[in-house]
């Protein structure tokens, strides 16, 4: 399926924010700059699109939520690659954000990222005021200490320790897929939905928020640099607990695939044909390289 209608908008409007957000003349602005525009698959905006069409809403209308969701996912990024986190160099194919501008503004720029994020949900004038905070609450507690920031001190916590599969997977749901619900929920938000719906979007972004995170885990092993835009290998330099770790290779393969036709089987039941374009970028996001 083609995305690239809802990437070039989403790429619109992740300009516009910092426009709108940041001084010209800010070193702080050029990092975060750096690392947010012209990069990324955006997949987290895409899924929020796709999400509200098949709940019969507008996608264009969500276009401020998704910026910040892109933004807050991109602080996350810059952090990440922090020599105090998993130290890596290269990020959505050039240096990483502390590589070109330094730790301490790379720090400033992740912290300013999470901020805008927040700042363009807060002025979404798409929203109606009960929509906003529904949203605002459920942005700050996917991305806060019980969402994707637990995730990333079990990440670091297991470098050291071996987590058997309850802990690893709570790593990935927290770490990554809480973000990636997140995209479900606000795509979904202001929708006339029947309970089995709302529910269905539920398991089915914290299935393939899980099944994201194996995917990324298995390309940390055998992909391919210069299309993942990231080191290969950084998992086993930093003893990681990952998917390929605990179940090896070719099992985690096929989790990652039983998984994905699970969440694909319980969208479908519940919104019919309504969710093939879902359903379709779900096989995109099982068999990606990058
Ligand atoms: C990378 O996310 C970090 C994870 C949560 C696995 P993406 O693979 O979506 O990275 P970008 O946004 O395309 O660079
Ligand atoms: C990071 O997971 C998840 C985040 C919250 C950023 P990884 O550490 O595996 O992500 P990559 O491989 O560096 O993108
Ligand atoms: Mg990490
Ligand atoms: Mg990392
Ligand atoms: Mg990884």
């Amino acid at each position: 399926m083609n995305t690239q209608i809802y990437i070039d908008a989403i790429e619109n409007e992740l300009e516009k924010c910092c426009d709108e957000f940041f001084y010209d003349d800010s070193r702080v602005a050029a990092a975060a700059r750096y690392s947010l525009l012209k990069s990324g698959k955006r997949i987290r905006a895409v899924l929020m699109f796709l999400t509200a069409d098949m709940c019969g809403g507008h996608w264009q209308d969500k276009l401020r939520l998704a910026s910040g969701v892109e933004m807050v996912h991109c602080y996350s990024l810059i952090h990440d690659d922090l020599p105090c986190m998993d130290n890596d160099d290269l990020r959505r194919g050039k240096p990483s954000c502390h590589k070109a501008f330094g730790e301490a503004t790379a720090l400033l720029a992740g912290d300013a990222l999470l901020g805008c994020g927040l700042e363009a949900v807060a002025n979404d004038t798409a929203l109606s005021d009960i929509a906003k905070i529904e949203a605002m609450k459920a942005f700050t507690r996917a991305m806060g200490p019980k969402g994707m920031i637990y995730g990333q001190e079990l990440d670091l916590e297991y470098e050291d320790k071996k987590a058997d599969k309850i802990v690893l997977d709570t790593i990935h749901r927290h770490k990554t897929g809480k973000m990636i619900s997140l995209s479900g929920y606000l795509g979904s938000l202001d929708c006339d939905l029947n309970e089995e719906q709302k529910r269905a979007i539920r398991v089915f972004f914290n299935d393939i928020g899980l099944v994201f995170q194996i995917v990324d885990d298995i390309l940390d092993v055998e992909g391919n640099v210069e299309e993942l835009g990231k080191p290969i290998g950084s998992d086993a330099d930093n003893n990681k607990s990952t998917f390929v770790s605990l179940y090896g290779l070719e099992n985690s393969k096929s989790i990652a695939a039983e998984m994905t036709q699970e969440a694909d089987n319980t969208l479908l039941k519940a919104f019919g044909d309504k969710a093939v374009p879902l359903v379709e970028y779900t096989s995109y996001l099982l068999n990606r390289k990058k």
